[in-house]
């Protein structure tokens, strides 16, 4: 939740963000809050607030949340939706901006994801946007366009150029886009994002017409599209915002970062029929036998505080029903502790993979268990 001027100054007062998808309410105190629609405006804010801004740059943050748009349901489009997002904030580098390009690529890949593309454009800097604009204007206001299509052309143009209905399509062939109008260094900013992208062996597909439902962005945008998703095939996307931390009233400092949509993204992986999970929740389970309970629940404490992710089998279950829930738990090594092994001071360590099993005395479980974890 924010407060609702940060968000608007932030996202755009134009956008469709702004305009129709908030939840906006007023609190007990008469202020106006917002449920938040994105994140990069509310990690600015705090950027802001706390000074992160004022040690080494690029400051580099990442977060995951819940965030709220009032959109009409569908397939991967939901009124309460999930990002993770990374935001790097202090340096117009186009280093920083392949990197993090590279570093959602790499998420989704190393997802085992391959039906997607990264789309690419520049959006170009504050100053090649007066004149771009003049030029998108004087082209829309020769187009036969309704009315409500005209107030949209009047108060963002840019947004016009990604009406879906065909007749309005149809007479935007001939637009002018905005990366054939950057000023030589945002030309030359995009040419070297692209040149690392190709280092780092990122595909991209350069998308002239993209435009972004939030107003914040200049110079390098992308888009992560996943086809197996029908109509809502974004599955992330980011870019550059180098004006907005003034904006929102802090340092005049340039940032880049990435947001992925967690909802459609686990669409995309059941699209092309992977399990990204699950992820294993356990690294031990023990199982005491008679007497060994006490002596167990000690062992299980030990080990959590050793950083071992460890759970037990509780009740007094006979060996089979206690190994059935050690099977159950996933945890890749089990440990037996009988009463014979009690008095000897040991304990059994069985390796659920190959079924071995190796005596090791109970004070050496820590150190043992931490060998064979990876
Ligand atoms: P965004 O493109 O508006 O960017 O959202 C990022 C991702 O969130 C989308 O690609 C999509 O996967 C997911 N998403 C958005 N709306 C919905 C929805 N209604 N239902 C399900 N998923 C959705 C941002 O929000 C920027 N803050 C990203 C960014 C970070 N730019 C720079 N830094």
């Amino acid at each position: 939740m924010g407060e609702t001027g940060l968000l608007v100054r932030g996202v755009g007062e134009s956008t469709d963000v702004v305009s129709k998808e908030m939840y906006t309410f007023t609190d007990r105190g008469n202020r106006s809050l917002t449920l938040r629609p994105e994140g990069t405006a509310g990690v600015m804010r705090s950027v802001i607030e706390h000074g992160l801004d004022r040690g080494q740059l690029p400051v580099k943050l990442w977060y995951r949340g819940q965030f709220f748009r009032a959109e009409r349901p569908q397939h991967g489009r939901y009124r309460q939706l999930q990002q993770f997002g990374i935001e790097a904030i202090g340096s117009d580098d186009p280093a920083l901006d392949a990197e993090v390009i590279t570093i959602a690529d790499d998420g989704y890949r190393s997802l085992g994801l391959t039906g997607y593309r990264l789309e690419l454009t520049s959006l170009g800097c504050s100053k090649d946007r007066g004149p771009y604009r003049d030029l998108l204007v004087e082209f829309l206001a020769g187009l036969d366009l309704d009315e409500a299509t005209r107030e949209r052309a009047r108060l963002n143009p840019l947004r016009v150029l990604d009406d879906k209905r065909p007749e309005v399509q149809a007479q935007l062939t001939d637009a002018p886009l905005m990366m054939d109008h950057l000023c030589a260094e945002c030309a030359e900013h995009f040419s070297d994002v692209c040149a690392l992208l190709d280092a780092n062996d990122v595909g991209y597909l350069l998308n002239k017409r993209m435009v972004r439902g939030l107003d914040y962005y200049t110079r390098t945008t992308f888009e992560f599209v996943h086809d197996g998703l029908g109509a809502q095939s974004g599955i992330g996307g980011g870019g550059r915002y180098d004006g907005l931390m003034a904006q929102l009233g802090g340092q005049e400092l340039s940032g880049i970062g990435f947001g992925l949509g967690i909802d459609r993204t686990f669409l995309a992986c059941q699209a092309e029929g992977l399990s990204p999970g699950p992820v294993r929740a356990l690294d031990v389970y023990i199982v005491p036998l008679g007497e060994a309970r006490t002596r167990a629940a000690l062992l299980a404490t030990e080990l959590r505080r050793a950083g071992v992710r460890t759970d037990l089998a509780f009740g007094s279950r006979a060996l089979k029903g206690a190994m059935k829930g050690a099977d159950r738990s996933g945890a890749p090594y089990v440990i037996v502790i009988g009463e014979r092994d009690l008095e000897a001071d040991l304990c059994q360590i069985k390796a659920m993979d190959s079924g071995e099993q190796t005596a090791v005395p109970l004070k050496d479980v820590v150190h043992h268990l931490k060998e064979l974890l990876p």
